[in-house]
């Protein structure tokens, strides 16, 4: 199995009333490709800012990161975030006025990766990995039920033909049900197209579901079992 990311020695804290608070303390993981991993931790732990950090959207304070060998200071950040990763949020976070099928079409555009010519065709293949009908696709966001349009930001999260996917709380405002299909969303994609997924919560349910489960403790990573 080879490494996707690499996170060495990762710091990072803040200033709190003249106090500093570190929430990351030399944390060092490798992630492995076509695995999909889940990190718990109570809330306040740092999740989201370990992902912020991973996915590029912070920095830390001292440590390096790796994407596939090559430091992220050597791609720079904003490659990283353009060409090597898609993100999934708990509040979905996709352009409420627009179809699903257009939101991954503005995804496809926000990338310097060759994506096939078809973009219309790519991206209602993409909708139906996920279990989005192009009727369904059709319709704008607001018509579409949470679990929808959690599907549909999965699609986008990969629209830029990316192979690393980050999700903070991904199932947060779902009902167990839709919760459940959502996570087999995640095992289908590292399973069948081997992607690397990253997912923050803190459902042991979820949790269980996964390849790997990690536990953010104290500021570091550690192996659940
Ligand atoms: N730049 C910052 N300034 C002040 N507080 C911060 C900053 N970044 C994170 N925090 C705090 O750090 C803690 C960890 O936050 P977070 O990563 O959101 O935890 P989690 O996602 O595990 O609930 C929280 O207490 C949050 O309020
Ligand atoms: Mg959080």
């Amino acid at each position: 199995m080879s490494t996707v990311l690499k996170l060495e020695n990762i710091k990072y804290g803040y200033e709190d009333g003249g106090f500093r608070r570190d929430i990351l303390k030399d944390l060092s993981y490798e992630f492995e490709e076509g695995k999909f991993y889940t990190i718990l931790g109570p809330s306040g732990s740092g999740k989201t800012t370990l992902l912020s950090i991973m996915a590029g959207l912070d920095k830390q304070d001292s440590g390096k990161i790796y994407y596939k060998g090559k430091s992220l200071d050597e791609i720079g950040l904003y490659k990283y975030r353009r060409n090597n990763m898609g993100i999934v949020f708990q509040s979905y976070n996709l352009i409420s006025y627009l179809t699903g099928i257009e939101n991954v079409l503005v995804a496809m555009t926000e990338t310097d990766n060759k994506l096939p010519k078809n973009h219309k065709e790519l991206g209602y293949a993409l909708l139906e990995m996920v279990g989005i009908v192009q009727s369904k696709a059709d319709r704008t966001i607001n018509k579409l039920s949470g679990g929808e349009q959690q599907r549909v930001a999965i699609a986008r999260s990969m629209a830029s033909n990316v192979d690393l996917i980050f999700a903070d709380e991904p199932t947060g405002n779902l009902d167990t049900e839709t919760a459940n299909e959502i996570v087999k969303i995640f095992q289908m994609l590292t399973e069948k197209y081997g992607k690397t997924i990253i997912v923050v919560t803190h459902s042991d349910e979820v949790s269980k579901l996964s390849d790997s489960r990690l536990f953010l403790k104290d500021g570091k990573l550690i192996d659940i079992e």
